[in-house]
């Protein structure tokens, strides 16, 4: 085991995925939401990853039930003080993560690595916000995180070769593949990917076909397991705008400039499968 206590920060998709990994590190995670709703709804997150886990038989009864048990909530960031590790997973927004790392910086001990699993912002300005800059990094988990393989690492300048030691020994821990990326917008996968869901917003923007026939077509031509109306769903849309505004803001490329149906649907509160509504519709 990498990390005997981890902290996480944020009780939304990712927060909740991540710390169920974290859990199956056999660390005791402790998990930080803003309100006992939040913290509930990420429990009961866990549990149901967990049970269909259990019924695909990828876990057993006794692993489920210690897992769980190595996972408590609260919503007082002062809990999080004997952490060794502590990764947040709030929001897309760098104001917002900017001033959690410097709550952070003041109730984990000095010697605690701090990680961000920002999709794209820059974790040098994270960094830069805690009295140990050196001890911070990206560790970028994919979503729904018990099923995805990679983690991506993301070393920031600042970075010591410790920390990343430290934060890869803890992503094979977690039984996922850590790939070393320099602290560019979007790493590799975003940096890839999102140039890809957004044109396939502007074809279906411009007419070409039907968000169903996308789909259907990168499916059936290219392989992929999802299409990208199914895929922005999946990310929440919320999340996917942030990224490409973040990437745009990064690199001036035209193919990151969100298209503008995009922004039209996160300003109506279509966020996808989070929301129940996105480009389909999701029963709760
Ligand atoms: N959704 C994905 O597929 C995915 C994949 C990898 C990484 N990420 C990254 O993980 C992070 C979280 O994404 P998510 O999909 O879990 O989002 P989410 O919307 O499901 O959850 C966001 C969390 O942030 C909290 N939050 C919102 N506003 C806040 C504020 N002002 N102060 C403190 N907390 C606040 C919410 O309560 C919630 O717990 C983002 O940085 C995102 O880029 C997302």
């Amino acid at each position: 085991m990498s990390f005997q206590k981890i902290g996480v920060v944020g009780s939304g998709i990712m927060g909740a995925g991540v710390a169920e990994a974290c859990a199956a590190t056999g660390a005791s995670v402790i998990v930080r939401a803003r309100t006992n709703a939040g913290a509930e709804a990420l429990l009961d997150q866990i549990d149901r990853s967990l049970a269909k886990q259990l019924e695909k038989g990828k876990r057993t009864a006794e692993d489920v039930v210690a897992l769980r048990q190595r996972v408590t909530v609260t919503t007082h960031l002062s809990e999080l003080a004997d952490c060794e590790f502590v990764i947040e997973t709030v929001v897309e927004d760098l104001d917002v993560k900017m001033e959690l790392f410097r709550a952070l910086d003041a109730v984990v001990s000095p010697k605690a690595i701090i990680a961000t699993c920002t999709s794209t912002l820059p974790v040098i300005d994270l960094a830069m916000q805690v009295s140990r800059p050196e001890r911070v990094c990206g560790v970028h988990f994919f979503n729904p995180v018990h099923a995805m393989a990679l983690v991506e690492v993301v070393r920031p300048i600042c970075a010591s070769d410790e920390t990343i030691a430290a934060v890869t020994e803890f992503v094979l821990a977690c039984d996922k593949e850590p790939i070393e990326v320099k602290d560019r917008a979007g790493f590799i996968v975003n940096a890839l990917l999102f140039p890809y869901l957004n044109n396939a917003v502007r074809l279906l923007e411009n007419g070409v076909a039907t968000k169903e026939g996308i789909d259907a077509a990168m499916k059936g031509g290219c392989g992929f397991p999802m299409g990208p109306f199914a895929l922005l769903d999946l990310v929440g849309l919320d999340t996917s705008l942030a990224i490409l505004d973040a990437l745009y803001l990064e690199y001036a490329d035209a193919n990151f400039a969100p298209v503008p149906l995009l922004r039209r649907m996160v300003s109506a509160g279509l966020l996808g499968k989070k929301s129940g509504e996105g480009f389909y519709q999701y029963g709760h």
